[in-house]
């Protein structure tokens, strides 16, 4: 008898993350998490335009909710862990599959966002832990006068004075766009709502949602640094 039957995953969920089906299903989920996440923090960040007082009231109010404060960071930290983890697994299966290079192919299907999205994630991944440590913890520029929420408001105007910390970030939110628009159309066919005829559809939301994403982040430093916001 032959010896070449499907296994079915036998170890429940943690056999369905096994496949490469249950990896691209907890890189959607966990990726639809954190795009909840950026577009929330992209709308509170807006409130700056709104001034000083309103600005670090939203931040003490937000920093006041210990609980949701830190159910939400524990969210958080599962997801971005679980999303790094799948991608690097997913990757090495496709290395593991590809032929041997000895022909450069030339990919058709692929767009230049998808071939991005294995060095835009790494890189904002250290601009994460770069953004925690600035704004967070403080310890990266002992510009950041009051790391932490106490004066939000100041940190962020202190903050992007500086022309190269502002550019940098300026440059992480044009990485962002990029990899929210591939990442949140991947998510929706991996969450089995591709269908070619809505496709165009999709499409054209993931691209609005991540240029308003990134226009709204970047609209906080290059207010500082055209002096709109002082
Ligand atoms: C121009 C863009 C951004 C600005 C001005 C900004 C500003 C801030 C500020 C002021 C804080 C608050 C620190 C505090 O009061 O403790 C913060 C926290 C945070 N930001 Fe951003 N942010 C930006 C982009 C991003 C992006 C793109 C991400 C993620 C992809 C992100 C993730 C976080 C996280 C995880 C925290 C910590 C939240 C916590 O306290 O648990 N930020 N940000």
């Amino acid at each position: 008898m032959s010896t070449t039957a499907i296994q079915l995953p036998s170890r429940g969920l943690l056999g369905f993350y096994d496949t490469t089906l249950g990896k691209k299903l907890v890189m959607a989920l966990t990726g639809m998490v954190m795009v909840g996440f950026v577009v929330g923090h992209m709308a509170g960040n807006l409130q700056i335009f709104l001034g000083a007082e309103a600005f670090n009231k939203y931040a003490d109010m937000l920093h006041s909710a210990k609980g949701l404060l830190y159910g939400a960071r524990a969210v958080l930290l599962v997801s971005v862990g679980l999303h790094i983890l799948s991608a690097v697994q997913l990757a090495l299966i496709a290395k593991r599959a590809r032929p041997q290079n000895y022909v450069k192919l030339t990919s058709t299907t692929s767009t230049y966002a998808s071939r991005t999205m294995y060095w835009s994630g790494p890189i904002l991944a250290v601009f994460i832990v770069y953004h925690l440590l600035h704004f967070t913890v403080g310890a990266v520029h002992p510009t950041t006068p009051f790391p932490g929420h106490v004066q939000a408001y100041q940190n962020v105007v202190t903050g992007f004075q500086s022309v190269p910390v502002a550019l940098f970030y300026i440059f992480a939110m044009g990485l962002l766009c990029l990899h929210l628009y591939h990442g949140v159309w991947s998510m929706l066919q991996s969450l089995g709502l591709a269908h070619p005829q809505y496709t165009p559809l999709f499409k054209k939301f993931a691209a609005g949602l991540s240029f308003v994403v990134a226009i709204g982040f970047s609209a906080v430093p290059i207010s500082v640094l055209l002096g709109i916001v002082q």
